[in-house]
């Protein structure tokens, strides 16, 4: 595969009329957030699936809040980075129609995203399992784990566990996106999880070109990719976007 240039980039985002983004963990390394598979990830200290499964969830929430607290205080420092504003900047210059996203950290929004396509949930809200109240999290006490709603149902961040199926309006609207797009960019992401790994095959299979940014290659990279930038999301992000007309 032969490793592409921001030059590259920033033609590809010129001439395309209908680009996408899907992001993984690796776009917000950069704002302090581990990935999961990479080196330092959290699943190497983590087990997921006695960590972050629905039946580890239901069956010993006081556990599982013990990796669902850390996350919660890393996300709660984290700060968008270069290439969060890098998107959310080519979103406004009409360059970029959606992002996919697979973190639940709401970085792309605090960038100033508006076309933001959960995949995964958001750290940042709460639901009930039972009832399904939604809850701020300013309205909660974290220091009284596991949190129990009045239906004594168990609250949760609303962020997809394991087992758990991706919610229907964010799968069915970012299925017809990868359809639609001529150009998909694939930021920082391992491509291990299904089905937000069909993604890029979707769109392949609908005539887009896919780049993927990554400094490590991927399944993509040996199977799909047709440009693929081995340097860090805010670093060729940013290099792109300073050769874009316009900008
Ligand atoms: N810029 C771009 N990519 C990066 C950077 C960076 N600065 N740093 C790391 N990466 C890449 C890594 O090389 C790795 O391929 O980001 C990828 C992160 O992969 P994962 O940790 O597997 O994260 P992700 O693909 O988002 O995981 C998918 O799995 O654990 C579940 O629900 C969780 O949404 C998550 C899903």
């Amino acid at each position: 595969m032969k490793i592409s240039t921001p030059d590259k980039l920033a033609e590809l985002l010129q001439n395309s009329v209908a680009a996408i983004a899907l992001t993984g963990a690796g776009i917000s390394v950069e704002s302090g957030i581990p990935s999961f598979r990479g080196a330092y990830g959290l699943w190497t200290r983590y087990d997921p699936m006695e960590y972050a499964h629905i039946q580890a969830f239901l069956s010993n929430p006081a556990k599982v809040w013990k990796l669902l607290r850390e996350l919660e205080d890393i996300i709660s420092k984290a700060r968008p980075n270069p290439a969060h504003y890098a998107l959310a900047e080519l979103e406004k210059m009409g360059r970029l129609r959606a992002i996919i996203t697979q973190n639940v950290d709401n970085l792309h929004q605090e960038a100033g995203s508006r076309h933001v396509i959960e995949f995964h949930g958001n750290a940042r809200r709460f639901v009930c399992l039972r009832c399904g109240r939604a809850f701020d999290p300013e309205t909660l006490n974290f220091d009284q784990l596991p949190l129990y709603c009045s239906c004594e149902g168990l609250i949760k961040p609303d962020i997809i566990f394991f087992g758990e199926e991706i919610p229907v309006a964010a799968n069915k609207a970012a299925f017809e996106l990868a359809k639609a797009c001529d150009l998909m960019l694939v930021i920082g992401t391992s491509a291990a999880v299904m089905p937000a790994n069909h993604l890029p095959y979707t769109a392949k299979n609908h005539g887009a070109r896919i780049v993927e940014i990554n400094p490590e290659t991927t399944e993509l990279t040996r199977r799909l990719t047709d440009y693929y930038f081995d340097e860090s999301a805010s670093q060729v992000l940013s290099e792109a976007m300073a050769l874009l007309p316009g900008n």
